[in-house]
């Protein structure tokens, strides 16, 4: 039988991610020093306590069985407290939070929950790669939203035609962003919701770096926003906060219909997240305020350091607020996707170019804050020396 790709997985753009991995081995095998600042997966342990609460968990065999949506209650519990004490809101564990194997997973599915083929599903580019891919699986008619720098990066819905925005079901949001790091003023998540309601349209507020923010910025829930819980849901990640990412742990809150209709979609495609991982994530939740702090303070150095390499290596970048990422412009005229390339396979450092983004990411190049600041300033040193190898060529070729 010859296996044809479906339409729509043919319309799914390349996974920026998808052939790193193969030119690293490759590097490395070669005896090349591989310094990876492609995906946002820190290298700090998660914590001790919750490591020892998932060991322990381990060795109930009733945290081995299906945990189906319901899941463990406790964890339900934890979220629901989790939102109460960060965010002031309130949020009935057993029908407005929902575990998910990591928040990629629910974020993906929604679109199967809430549009029909044909609807229109708005999201940023550059942005997160689920967001188009549950648009283009579900059969939903996807609308890039390019975010510029000259909009703080901020996803203007109303821009955007009243004809498309009739037909918009979905929008997805994302601040603290990736990969652009930007952060959401409350006066935009006002408008964004003001638009929602208007056109009544359902904002999926992926909230994934909401603990990982710096010089005291505090990032907020999209449900402070008076009006939100009308036509918001909202997805949290233990990924990058507690350094969990290979774990698969998130959850989603949000009214009870929505949370039962993303529920009814999952119980088809899978069976919940891992009982002893939910046991652990309680931990994590419980004590997030004092387990999520030296991931942050590691975080913020990192980001000092690079930030402060990448200005001595001629680059103009802000110190972002938030994320765990540096958005970094090139100079007019160089492209990111050679140039990344050029970055990785001669000087052994992995960074994702803007164009992996999206079109709109271009002009742009990407640094996940993953190694200290030591490695982080090595790395830096030598996409500068990329930097300098391009732009002599440039002045040999006239250009
Ligand atoms: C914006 C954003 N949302 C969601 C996720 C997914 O996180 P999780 O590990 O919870 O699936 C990521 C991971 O990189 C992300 O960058």
């Amino acid at each position: 039988m010859t296996i044809r790709p479906s339409a729509r997985l043919s319309a799914l753009p390349g996974y920026p991610l998808a052939e790193i991995p193969t030119i690293k081995r490759r590097l490395i095998e070669a005896g090349m020093d591989v310094i990876d600042l492609g995906a946002g997966d820190n290298d700090t342990p998660p914590p001790a306590p919750v490591v020892a609460a998932l060991r322990d968990a381990l060795g109930n065999p009733a945290l081995s069985k299906y945990g189906f949506q319901q899941g463990l209650p406790a964890f339900r519990k934890a979220c629901s407290a989790y939102l109460e004490r960060r965010f002031g809101q309130r949020f009935d564990p057993f029908t407005e939070t929902l575990p998910l194997i990591g928040s990629k997973e629910g974020l993906a599915h929604l679109p199967y929950a809430v549009t029909n083929p044909g609807d229109v599903i708005v999201f940023p580019e550059p942005g997160y790669q689920a967001y188009i891919g549950g648009a283009i699986l579900s059969g939903a008619e996807p609308m890039v939203y390019p975010l510029r720098a000259d909009e703080r990066f901020l996803l203007e819905l109303d821009r955007l035609p009243d004809a498309v925005l009739r037909r918009t079901r979905l929008v997805y949001v994302n601040y603290p962003n990736n990969p652009t790091a930007a952060i959401a003023p409350l006066e935009y998540l006002e408008r964004i919701v003001a638009v929602c309601r208007k056109y009544d349209i359902l904002l999926a507020y992926d909230n994934a770096y909401c603990d990982l923010t710096y010089d005291g910025y505090v990032a907020p829930s999209i449900f402070e926003i008076p009006g939100a819980r009308d036509v918001a849901v909202e997805f949290f990640s233990l990924s990058k906060s507690f350094s969990m990412t290979g774990w698969r742990l998130g959850w989603a809150a949000g009214r009870a219909e929505l949370i039962s209709a993303l529920t009814r979609v999952k119980s088809y495609v899978d069976t919940g997240p891992f009982l002893a991982l939910q046991r652990a994530g309680v931990v994590a939740l419980d004590r997030a305020e004092e387990l999520v702090a030296p991931i942050r303070q590691a975080l913020a150095g990192r980001r000092d350091a690079a930030v402060a390499a990448l200005r001595t290596a001629g680059f103009e970048v802000e110190s972002p607020k938030a994320a765990m990422y540096l958005w970094v412009p090139l100079p007019a005229g160089v492209p990111s996707a050679p140039f990344t390339r050029r970055v990785l396979e001669e000087h052994g450092v992995v960074t994702l170019p803007g164009s992996s983004f999206g079109p709109a990411g271009e002009g742009y190049f990407r640094i996940a804050l993953t190694v200290s600041p030591e490695r982080l300033t090595e790395a830096v040193g030598r996409i500068g020396k990329a930097l300098e190898a391009v732009q002599e060529a440039d002045v040999a070729a006239g250009t």
